[in-house]
């Protein structure tokens, strides 16, 4: 093949855009390649707040988002959009990202072009197809249009092959630990000034994080309890809350958590500012997927707000423990972490089952390989 290979990246909400940053800029380094980027801007300021972090900036930009967008107009608007992006830019690859509706339909709207697909943190499943929602289908559905999977770990890529899927798989690692390289810092300094002023040696500061659609309602409300509780309970604790700007969330977390002295409502954090704050935490509680990737890393232990996890790497590792979604558990998990220290001690390993920082090189690689541009396919990546 003759000339730059043409790679797509299409992404709209935070964790595809923190995920897909280091890539974007490997990529961009590369002489074979022409990297491009196309937003839908699913999330607006959430995603800005990456594209700025990481010096990144977009050839295409859908802006879809609306305050209560839907799961159709969220896919309608990115597919429609893609059309003109597509016909215009005529990439010779595609690039999704995980899970989302811009995932989905980003992947989709490239199969009706006939352009192929590489779908970057595959293979992850759970195998019920509402939890998570619409997570599960969407990535689902993206495995079968893909035709280059990039599995973070050897067990999402066993997924694939047990389905049968088409294509290339690739064990690379999960970007993420490659973008972590570049936030975490000792000597940060905290633009939201609270962190600043938190006494993390004497105090237990617990990072939460709570948005997942399939927690919306009693679950949420049963979360937000629990995490009531265990500040009244311990006087020791100050919980620091980054509220994800969706209003559902919104409400629930003022309504339940407000007001309380030791509980710390802030605005969503850039992704320097996040990762830092966990790097000082002493546990995480969080429905996030991306924070149940990073935190191991930073040897912080983790209770998972949700009834099952894709992510069962850190909980094998002993580093991460599924909570659930019910009070008493969390709070019962959460105090056994605060007052024992054997069993803070067996959770606090920094692991990496995850990565090794090195995803993004073994990506490009793949995607050099695939167009004849390399002769040896990449070595898979191995958690040690
Ligand atoms: C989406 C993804 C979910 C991912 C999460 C990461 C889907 C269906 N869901 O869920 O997989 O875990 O992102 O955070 O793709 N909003 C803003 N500004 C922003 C971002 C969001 O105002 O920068 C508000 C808007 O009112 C928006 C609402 O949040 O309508 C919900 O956003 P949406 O992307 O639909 O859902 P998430 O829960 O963020
Ligand atoms: N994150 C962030 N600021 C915040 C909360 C999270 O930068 O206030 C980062 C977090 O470190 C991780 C990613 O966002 O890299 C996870 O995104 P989110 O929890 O929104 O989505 P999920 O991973 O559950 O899809």
């Amino acid at each position: 093949m003759s000339g730059k290979i043409r790679v797509m990246s299409v992404f709209g909400t935070r964790p595809e855009a923190i995920k897909m940053a280091p890539l974007v800029m490997e990529l961009g380094k590369r002489p074979e390649f022409e990297s491009l980027c196309c937003l839908t801007g699913q999330h607006r300021q959430m995603l800005d707040s990456v594209m700025e972090i990481f010096g990144l900036q977009a050839q295409y930009d859908l802006d879809i988002m609306e305050k209560q967008q839907t799961l159709s107009t969220i896919t309608t608007k990115t597919l429609l959009g893609m059309e003109r992006v597509l016909e215009e830019a005529k990439p010779d690859l595609v690039l999704v990202h995980g899970d989302t509706s811009t995932t989905f339909a980003g992947a989709l709207a490239a199969f009706y072009h006939k352009i192929p697909v590489g779908h970057v943190e595959a293979g992850l499943r759970t195998y019920d197809r509402y939890s998570p929602f619409p997570e599960e289908m969407n990535r689902t559905l993206v495995g079968d249009i893909a035709s280059l999977h990039f599995s973070p770990t050897r067990a999402n890529g066993e997924n694939l092959r047990k389905e049968a899927i088409r294509g290339e798989i690739f064990i690379t690692g999960n970007t993420v630990i490659d973008a972590m390289k570049t936030t975490v810092r000792p000597d940060f300094v905290f633009e939201e000034d609270i962190l600043n002023r938190l006494d993390y040696s004497g105090r237990k500061v617990i990072t939460l994080t709570c948005h997942r659609r399939e927690n919306y309602g009693q679950p949420m409300e049963d979360i937000m309890t629990a995490v009531r509780t265990i500040v009244e309970e311990n006087p020791e604790v100050e919980v620091v809350y980054p509220v994800h700007l969706s209003p559902v969330v919104q409400e629930c977390a003022g309504r339940l958590l407000g007001g309380l002295d030791r509980v710390h409502l802030i605005a969503p954090l850039d992704v320097a500012q996040m990762h830092n704050l966990m790097a000082r935490s002493y546990l995480v509680l969080t429905d996030s997927g991306g924070l149940q990737e990073e935190a191991p890393a930073m040897g912080k232990p983790v209770l998972v707000l949700r009834r099952e996890t894709e992510r069962p790497e850190a909980i094998a590792a002993g580093t991460a423990k599924l909570a659930g979604v019910e009070t008493e558990r969390i709070v019962h998990l959460t105090r056994e972490l605060l007052r024992d220290p054997t069993a803070y001690a067996r959770m606090a390993r920094a692991v990496n089952p995850y990565g090794d920082g090195n995803a993004c090189l073994r990506i490009a690689d793949a995607i050099a390989w695939h167009f004849g541009l390399r002769k040896e396919r990449p070595e898979d990546f191995e958690a040690k």
